[in-house]
This record gives C-alpha cells, structure tokens and sequence, in this order.
C-alpha cells in the first residue's frame, strides 16, 4: 500500500461515460489536488475546428490548430472550467456535435503530441520533476495517462462499465444540460468512439499493465471514489 503523501500523480483510464470524470473531479477534490481532465482538452481543439471549418481529414491543419490553441483549465471550487484562447468553453465542448468528431481529432499523432506536451507541462507545474520539491498533486483522467502521459504514476485506475449503463449515465448528462438524444443515437456513438479509441496506432484506450481495474457497472459514485481512495494509505473520510 502507498503513502498517501508519496502520491503525486493518480491515472484513471477508461473508456467514455465510465466515471472518469466524477471520480477523477471527487478524488482531487478530496486530496486537495489538481484535476486534470485530458479529454476536455481533445475537446476544445475539435470545438475549434469545427467553428474554423477545418477539415477533418487533414491532419497537419489540425496539428497546426492545436498547436496554434492556448488551452487553461481551471479547477477552482472544485468545479473544473476550460478555456479556449481566453473564452470558457466548458459546456459547448460537450455538444453531441464535439462527441461526434472527437474520436477522429484525437487520433492524430501530432495533435496528440501537442496535447501531451501540455499536459505534461501543466503536471510539472504542480509536481515538479522528482528533486524538485513540490508539495502538490494531480488526478489525470484520459485514456493514456497510464500507459503514455504519465507511465511512472503512483496509483494508476482503470474504469470498465456495461455499455448499457453507460448509454444510461450519457442520456441523463445530456438530459440535464437540456439536450436530447435518443439513446439509440448515445448508444452508437460511445461505441463507435470505444471503438476508434481503441483501435488507433497512436496511444490506445489500454489497460497499463499495474492498473487496478475497477468494474463501475454497478457501483455508487461513493464506491468508485472509495476504491480508488483505497489504493492510497488513506485515513481520509470520503463525504
Ligand atoms: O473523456 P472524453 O469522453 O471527454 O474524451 C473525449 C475523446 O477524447 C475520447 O473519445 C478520446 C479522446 N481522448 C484521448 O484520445 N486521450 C485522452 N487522454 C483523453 C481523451
């Protein structure tokens, strides 16, 4: 078991509509940590070219876009924001119109260079390198934290759900920020995403080989955030 203050880096995998996000926002928000959500950040850019009509299929323009993009995200009260080139772009990266092109953004190498670059950049400022001495931590959620971004992660948690639950959690999200889909229509598109983000040369949705795999199919958000609690030596209460 590890020290809870030898932690510095949590890595939660999965694929989407798993709980990365609620689990990954609850356990930071626990810990007093960052909350670093890779996926928001794959968003953003595919927000930006579909409002500059890039064309998808090329990928050195979408490279250069997001290269070329300022990303921040924010996590003050808890309550993450993203900012794209200085505006909040929180809730329209979630349209199904971004869930729809995300996969496909997300699986060129550049852009994924580019965005792994930032991420890495955005945990050293918390964490520092090994001797550098920084007190803080951070909890990533992607799909190659892992295995990829952060492969020297303390505590590395990969999520499962049935597909059915999951097309379930995505009409409620969606339902409560007004949006209607049919669930026929989420349905499709979690498992054509499952299916590109697992398929794709460039970083895989993998299980790293350490992981603790967490079936959340059944499981309370309580729950889930417990059992990654757990794998820190932790006496903190989870409220
Ligand atoms: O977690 P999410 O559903 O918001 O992620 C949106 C997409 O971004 C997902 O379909 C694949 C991609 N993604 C990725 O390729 N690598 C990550 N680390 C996070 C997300």
């Amino acid at each position: 078991m590890l020290k809870r203050e030898k932690v510095r880096i949590i890595a939660i995998d999965g694929p989407a509509s798993s709980g990365k996000s609620t689990t990954a926002r609850l356990v930071a928000g626990r810990l007093g940590y960052l909350y670093l959500d890779t996926g928001a950040m794959y968003r953003a850019i595919t927000l930006k070219a579909l409002r500059a009509g890039v064309d998808l299929d090329d990928e050195k323009a979408l490279e250069k876009l997001a290269r070329d993009s300022t990303l921040r995200m924010n996590f003050e009260n808890e309550q993450p924001m993203v900012f794209l080139n200085g505006e909040e772009v929180t809730s329209q990266i979630r349209s199904p119109e971004v869930s729809d092109s995300v996969s496909k953004v997300s699986a060129y190498p550049g852009v994924r260079g580019a965005m792994v670059a930032l991420q890495r950049e955005f945990a050293s400022d918390i964490v520092g390198s090994a001797s550098g001495g920084k007190e803080g931590g951070i909890v990533a959620e992607g799909r190659d934290i892992g295995t990829v971004v952060f492969p020297g992660a303390e505590v590395k948690i990969f999520l499962t759900c049935d597909l059915k639950e999951r097309t379930k959690r995505r009409y409620l999200e969606l339902e409560s920020q007004g949006i209607s889909r049919s669930p026929d229509e989420i349905r499709e598109n979690l498992s054509k995403r499952d299916e590109i983000d697992s398929n794709r040369e460039n970083s895989p949705l993998l299980e790293a080989e350490e992981a603790v795999v967490v079936d959340t199919t059944n499981l309370t958000i309580q729950e889930q955030v417990e059992e990654v609690l757990r794998c820190l030596n932790s006496d903190l209460e989870v409220t």
